[in-house]
């Protein structure tokens, strides 16, 4: 036993040493990051803390932005820009971030993609059935791909209530309610702090023409678990909603402070989303947070995005706990994109992924905006 388990090392260890398999899963990947902004520079901490990552270059518009996070990756010495086209020509880099403002995802992931890297893209892959349709043709052209920046699909837990889900624990599964409710601060108590960005980050996410709505910036990430779950896509959406503190305003013009829609699937099924910025917080009756309830003919899945529980359809058992051992809201996403590069294989959260949640929020916008039913195919757009 003893033997033949230093057997197994001292093959291992050739192997690396040879370039075998130790080798391919930690050789060095360069990387480049173009906006470094709260979510560009935490994906730069995610990479700085993987093995074996190069952080080459670091690109933002905004000065201080770009020294702070070029001092946070001081290490690997990266080049600094301020124009994200550099980075296309850098050609030892293989894998570019993109973490910029949600109206440029889809124009520079082309981009990048042209220029022959792998792309992992912050949500959402775009912002019009336009821009989500280039970033497709661009991947469909490409040798590398594209991972979407939504991280819940590397959730632990959500992927096994998913798994579960699939497998048949609810039976025929018809209806998901889902919601993300927060709550507001009294005007006299500030909100949250603002971060060093806030200036520039309100600038932009408040702007429905770079944002895409808050259903397509913030809610992409719920409804992309709703069409996991569904393990279909919408074929229509209608819905409600406006900015409605502190006096009503239309859709369309300022960002959403909460919405309805419902989506029918293709698969016949269909779901309730809803999305309320004014939640008191001491309304604990209907749950705030986000959570998903998943309604089948064999009973209903509860699920958060750590916790599941399934209760059976008349009520005869006690409900169960689908995540006995428990489960942390633990995000893999980066480091599983480095995995896919040195493995050659395709991401979990793929462009199609992407591109189907882009549209599936973009679509829920337009039902919105124009208070009408809205379709898949009025999309344009061939996933
Ligand atoms: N996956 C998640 O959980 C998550 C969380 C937050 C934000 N996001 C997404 O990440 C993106 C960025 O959001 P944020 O909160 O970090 O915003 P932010 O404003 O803090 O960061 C954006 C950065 O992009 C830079 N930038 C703008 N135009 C640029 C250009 N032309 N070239 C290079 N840099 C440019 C800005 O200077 C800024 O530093 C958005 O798409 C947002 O939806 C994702």
């Amino acid at each position: 036993m003893e033997s033949n388990t230093r057997r197994s090392l001292l093959r291992g260890a050739a192997a690396a040493a040879s370039g075998g398999f130790g080798a391919a899963q930690t050789r060095e990947i360069k990387s480049a990051f173009i906006g470094v902004g709260v979510r560009g520079g935490s994906l730069l901490k995610q990479a700085l803390a993987q093995d074996n990552i190069k952080v080459a270059a670091i690109c933002d518009i905004d000065v201080q932005t770009r020294d702070q996070a070029a001092a946070a990756a001081s290490r690997d010495t990266p080049k600094s820009f301020a124009e994200w086209k550099a980075v296309l020509e850098l050609n030892d880099v293989e894998a570019v971030f993109i973490g910029t403002p949600c109206d440029l995802h889809a124009e520079m992931a082309a981009a990048c993609l042209a220029a022959g890297k792998y792309v992992y893209c912050e949500k959402p892959l775009g912002i019009t059935p336009e821009q989500v349709d280039r970033v497709l043709k661009a991947s469909r052209r490409a040798k590398t791909f594209l991972q979407i920046g939504q991280q819940l699909r590397y959730f632990p837990g959500v992927r096994e209530a998913v798994r579960q889900i699939h497998s048949g624990i609810t039976g025929q599964t018809h209806i998901i309610k889902a919601h993300r409710h927060g709550s507001r601060s009294r005007p006299q108590d500030g909100g949250p702090r603002p971060s060093p960005q806030a200036e520039t980050r309100t600038a932009w996410y408040a702007d429905v023409k770079r944002s895409g709505d808050l259903i397509v910036e913030n809610a992409v990430h719920n409804i992309d678990a709703c069409n996991w779950i569904a393990n279909s896509r919408p074929v229509s959406a209608y819905g409600h909603g406006k900015k409605y503190f502190p006096k009503p305003i239309p859709p369309g013009t300022v960002m959403m402070d909460a919405f309805s829609v419902e989506y029918i699937y293709e698969n016949g099924m269909h779901c309730d989303y809803s999305q309320i910025s004014f939640h008191p917080r001491n309304l604990k009756t209907l749950p705030s947070g986000m959570w998903y309830t998943v309604f089948g003919d064999k009973g209903s899945v509860y699920m958060t995005h750590s916790s599941a529980m399934f209760h059976d359809i008349y009520g005869e058992s006690e409900p169960r706990d689908m995540l006995p051992g428990g489960a942390v809201e633990r995000d893999t996403a980066v480091a599983d994109f480095f995995a896919c590069i040195r493995e050659k294989r395709q991401p979990f959260a793929d462009i199609k992924v992407g591109a189907v949640a882009a549209l599936t929020a973009i679509m829920g916008r337009e039902a919105i905006y124009k208070g009408r039913s809205v379709t898949w195919k009025e999309l344009g757009v061939d996933v």
